[in-house]
């Protein structure tokens, strides 16, 4: 019998997750579908009961289920557990199990453009921009990756407050700061929704001061290159798109559910083709 994997959220019509699996399932010959399933929030529970008796053999999780999901699973993974959100359950003779594949999925894409930020890693500075779920997301992967100073700015700046770690150091920035000490940070990650298509000239903070070879990424991929991205181009850095992550945290969900590795760098291009296409 295949297996039967899907992603459960609302609104969930848009989502490229089947589309990413569907790839995959076609990529490594296995026997299985992948479904989105729209779950409006007061029927988490009841759906999730029958996905449980049919026997789903695996889920992902997007908004707004990330944190409410938690309470339905048997066990929850050190990473998830810290980051207080899940995005891939893997069910395992009726045992639901909660990762979080977002952060790492973030730092293999960004691995596999650029490793040499991998390289002497605890002398690299980073500065993430926002202070949200993805944020939390990739801060806690950074700091599990090794690196040892991680700083965030957000507009909030009690809700970055709340995310820092004791385990390494971390400076909270307001957006104004952040934008004047550009030239300290190896690594720039942009999380925030600004940018995104329909606002698609807003972005977070200007760019200026850049340092040598710095990198600038921005986790939004619709459009793939925001106004933050165009002007960090602009201004000479290397620039990290956000559809890596979106491909790489369905590759560690998959591997997580089947045990086969899948390398999606050969679907960036047609994923790159559709998002331009308004998928
Ligand atoms: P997600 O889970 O996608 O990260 P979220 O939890 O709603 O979404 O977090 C949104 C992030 O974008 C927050 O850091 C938010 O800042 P606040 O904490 O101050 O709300 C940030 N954000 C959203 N709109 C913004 C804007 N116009 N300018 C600056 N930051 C913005």
């Amino acid at each position: 019998m295949g297996c039967f994997f899907g992603v459960i959220g609302h609104p969930i019509r848009h989502s490229l997750s089947p589309w990413i699996h569907e790839h995959f399932l076609n990529m490594t010959k296995k026997n299985g579908i992948y479904r989105a399933i729209d779950i409006p929030g007061q029927e988490l529970s009841r759906t999730l009961e029958t996905l449980k008796k049919i026997g789903i053999d695996g889920f992902n999780i997007t908004v707004p289920h990330k944190e409410n999901v938690i309470k339905y699973l048997d066990e929850l993974d050190p990473l998830a557990e810290k980051m207080g959100a899940v995005n891939t359950v893997v069910c395992q003779n009726g045992k639901w199990i909660g990762y979080n594949t977002d952060g790492k999925g973030y730092i293999r894409s960004l691995n596999s453009q650029y490793p040499d930020v991998f390289e002497d890693k605890t002398n690299k500075n980073v500065l993430i921009l926002g202070a949200g779920g993805a944020a939390r997301g990739i801060y806690f992967a950074l700091i599990d990756e090794g690196f040892a100073r991680v700083d965030v700015a957000n507009r909030t700046m009690e809700r970055a407050r709340q995310l820092q770690s004791d385990q390494i150091s971390t400076q909270i920035l307001a957006l104004q700061d952040a934008q004047e000490r550009l030239d300290e940070y190896d690594l720039i990650i942009q999380t925030t929704k600004t940018g995104m298509h329909p606002n698609v000239d807003e972005q977070v903070i200007g760019i200026t001061g850049l340092k040598e070879s710095s990198i600038v990424s921005d986790i939004v991929y619709n459009p793939i290159e925001t106004a933050f991205l165009q002007n960090a181009k602009r201004a000479g850095a290397r620039i990290h798109y956000g559809h890596g992550m979106l491909l790489y945290q369905a590759a560690f969900a998959f591997e997580l559910w089947t045990g086969i590795h899948v390398d999606p760098e050969s679907l960036m291009d047609p994923l790159e083709d559709k998002l331009k296409g308004g998928f």
